[in-house]
This record gives C-alpha cells, structure tokens and sequence, in this order.
C-alpha cells in the first residue's frame, strides 16, 4: 500500500531552510513521495517570499504563507512540520503543533533551554504526535563508518574523545546576529551540538562535565557578505543589523570542557571563536588499540584509523581499507537511495550544499516512516535533549564552577545559567 504524500509546513524561512526545500526537491529526484509542501510561515515576508519562489522552481508548486503559527495550525493545511526557526524559537512553534498531533521535524539544538525541550516532548506525548530532531552530522554515510568502525573494535575500548575548534574573528556569524544572543541560540548551543550529538552517537551518553566558559569577543561586526556563497540565504539579516554595525553578544562565544561518558571514556571539547590567530581544529577518538581521526561532517574525506604500534606499526587505514575490516557494514537503504544507490563508502565527493540537501532529505523520509509505521526517530526527543543538554551543561559548569551532571541539566535540576533565559523567554 502507498500512503498520500503527507502536508509539510517550514516554519522559518532563513538560511537553512532553503536546504529543506532542496530536500524535498532531492526525495522527489530519488523516488520518495513523502512529502508535499503545503505552506511556509516566517514573521517576515521577505524570507517567506524567497522559500515560496525556490518552491515554485524546484517542487513546482507554490505554498501558503502564513506569518504566524496559530495561523497556520488553525487552517489545518498541515500534517507536519519542519521548524528552522532559530533556536528560541523552537519551542514556541512546536509546542502548538505537537499539541494538536501536527508531528514535527525541529532543527538543531532542539530547543534554547533544557525546560523548553521537555515542554516539547511533553507536548508530543499529549497529542500523540512524532517529535525527531534534525541532527545531520550522525546522518552522513561517513559518520554511520566511523560508529560501525568503533562497534566493530577497530580502535579497541574507547578511552579518550577530543574535539577542538579554536577559532576567532571579529564578525557576526553568518551575519545572523541571535547567533550571539543568549535569548535566541548562542553559538555554544548552535554549534557545538552538532560535535556534542556525534560524541553521543559514537561513545553513548555523557554522564558528567566540567567547563570554563566565557565571552571572549566582546564586540562583533555585521559584515556586508557575512555568509559568504550562502549569503543569498541571509540577505534577511540586515533586518535585524545593518552592515557596518556592531553587536555586543550575550551569548558565550567559548567553553574548554572535559566530559565522563557513561560508558567510561573521557573527552576534552574546546570551541571558541573568540581566539583569533591561528586556527586549530581536530575530531579524534582514542582507544585501546589506537586513534580513529572523525572527518568534518558533509566533508566526504575518508576517517583515518592509527593502529597502536604493537598492532602492526603505525600504518594508518582510510575508509577503503576500513571498509575490508567491516564486511559486514552497510548503509541502511534510504541512505542508499540518496547516495547513489551506494551500499558502502569509504569517502565520496559530493558538492556541501547536496550533502546537505540529502542529509535533510534522509530526516524527512524517516519523520514520515515513523509518522506511518509508528516507529521511533532515531534522535527522539530525549536523545534530542541529551545532545543538547551537553552544551548546556558546560554552560551551567562555567556559570557556576561546579561539575554538573547531564541527569541534573536534562531533569531541570541544574538551572543556574538557565533559569533567567526561562523567566526571560516565559518558559515554565
Ligand atoms: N543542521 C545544520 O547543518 C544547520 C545549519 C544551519 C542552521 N541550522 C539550524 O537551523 C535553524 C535556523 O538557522 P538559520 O541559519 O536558517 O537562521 P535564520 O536566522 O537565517 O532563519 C530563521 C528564520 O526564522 C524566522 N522566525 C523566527 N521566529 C519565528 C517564528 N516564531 N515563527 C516563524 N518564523 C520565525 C526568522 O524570521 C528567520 O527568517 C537553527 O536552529 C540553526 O541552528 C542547522
């Protein structure tokens, strides 16, 4: 039996969510049904006007706008919705929606507090509905290698995570200015869940963290061209900031934090982009029988294992060779689909913005399977909020000084740093 297209609403229409219109668009090119694009809603209609125009291109039909959720849940135009709102937002769209039984596809970091996030699961529970979160990064073939490689023992027991990315300049990221604003996301939140969500899916949960946190950057730029080839995908920006003005972020731009996992490996995670200079970035997983280097996310390069030196010297193996170790690893048949009907890779060249496309594509067809067959998505709510709660919990460590337990942050025990974001934003 095939099931009817289910309706699609895209609640924010800014930078990303052109990708999820590319999605539908890729689903559409590899043979899924799944979806159609019912409507978009955005508070302003420039971005609203723009994601109905690439609709019009690329699905070949043009959807509703709305500019207001309740609006658009009370026409009952949608089955399901696709939120890339930022992240303050999340909660505020998806609540309704889940309520009502809408189910809900929510960008990364699900939600701005660990509060807002379990309002959301609540929400689903009560209206029955599906609740996924669109963490990408763990989606890409090369990342489903590197947790085969690590299941299948290629590096041993795992005992060290290290993920750095110290960068630094003076401007607005993507010139989206709520990137630095502690009421709206806040790169610590907006970035490191994605590192945050892969540690999660390779080594299993973190049980406890310890961070210093800080703004370094105390004053940032909006640049003319911020988002660089994308920045077609964020001309609405200058809405908020002009170019050539400044921000005074809110929001920290920095945490150095060492992490237990529950399984007994120990990680060290350092982001800033408040170190400018030189750049230092490196994704590497240690374990009893030696390293495994994680390729950047959407990157296609091959992982790079280093086999302890009684293991045969210090010869490395790159995903060909890792693929001859994992016989028995194969890609699941969506991922499949999308990637060229490819059962296996080691590495592939595809253009970012495909990977992208594809990725996103990969959560839509999955949001819809769980929708018809009630399975559960692969990142729930609860995982959803465990990946998030990591960046959170180095926040609630910086602000307090304490050690603080991912059990304290994802019960709404540990509030410290949280607390007057949830007055602010009247989460309760
Ligand atoms: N997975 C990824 O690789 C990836 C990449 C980029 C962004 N993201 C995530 O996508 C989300 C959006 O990021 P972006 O870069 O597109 O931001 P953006 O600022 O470009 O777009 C957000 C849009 O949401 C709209 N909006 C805000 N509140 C709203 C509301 N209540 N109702 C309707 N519209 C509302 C804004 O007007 C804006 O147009 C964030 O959660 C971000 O972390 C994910």
């Amino acid at each position: 039996m095939t099931n009817e297209p289910l309706r699609l609403g895209i609640v924010g229409c800014g930078g990303i969510s052109v990708r999820h219109v590319d999605a539908l668009r890729t689903l559409r090119a590899a043979g899924f049904r799944s979806f159609e694009l019912a409507a978009v809603c955005d508070l302003r209609e420039g971005p609203a006007r723009q994601v109905t125009r690439m609709a019009a291109e690329w699905l070949g039909r043009e959807p509703a706008i709305y500019n207001d959720i309740n609006a658009m849940l009370d026409a009952g135009v949608v089955d399901a919705l696709d939120v890339t709102t930022d992240a303050g937002a999340h909660h505020r769209v998806a609540v309704p929606a889940l309520e009502r039984g809408v189910h809900v596809l929510v960008e990364k970091p699900m939600a701005i507090t660990a509060r807002a996030g379990r309002r959301m699961i609540e929400a689903a529970q009560r209206g029955g509905a599906v609740l996924s979160v669109a963490e990408n990064y763990r989606r890409d073939p090369i990342m489903r290698l590197v947790k085969a490689a690590i299941e299948g023992g290629v590096i041993g027991t795992p005992r060290l995570a290290t993920y750095l990315s110290i960068t630094g300049n003076q401007h607005v990221l993507l010139g989206t200015s709520w990137r630095h604003d502690k009421l709206r996301g806040g790169l610590l939140l907006d970035l490191l869940v994605h590192a945050a969500d892969l540690l999660v899916y390779f080594l299993g949960p973190v049980k406890r963290v310890y961070a210093e946190t800080g703004i370094l950057e105390e004053e940032r730029m909006m640049q003319a061209d911020a988002a660089g080839a994308n920045d077609w995908l964020y001309r609405h920006r200058e809405d908020d900031v002009p170019a050539g003005s400044t921000v005074r972020p809110t929001a920290e731009d920095t945490a150095l934090g060492v992490l237990r996992f529950e399984s007994g490996p120990i990680g060290y995670m350092a982001y800033t982009s408040g170190a400018p200079g030189e750049r230092l970035g490196t994704h590497l997983l240690h374990g009893s029988r030696g390293s495994l280097r994680v390729p950047g996310a959407r990157s296609g390069r091959t992982p790079v294992v280093t086999p302890a030196t009684d293991e045969g010297g210090a010869e490395t193996l790159d995903g060909d060779a890792l693929l001859e170790r994992l016989p028995g690893f194969s890609l699941d048949d969506v991922t499949q689909r999308l990637f060229d009907g490819a059962a296996r890779l080691g590495r592939y060249e595809v253009p970012t913005d495909q990977v992208n496309a594809r990725l996103v594509a990969y959560q839509l067809e999955e949001l819809a399977r769980c929708i018809h067959g009630g399975a559960r998505p692969e990142v729930d709510g609860e995982l959803g909020l465990h990946a998030m709660s990591v960046p959170l919990a180095l926040l609630e460590s910086g602000a307090t000084g304490r050690a603080v337990t991912l059990d304290d942050v994802t019960s709404l025990v540990a509030e410290d740093y949280q607390g007057p974001i949830n007055e602010r934003l009247g989460i309760r």
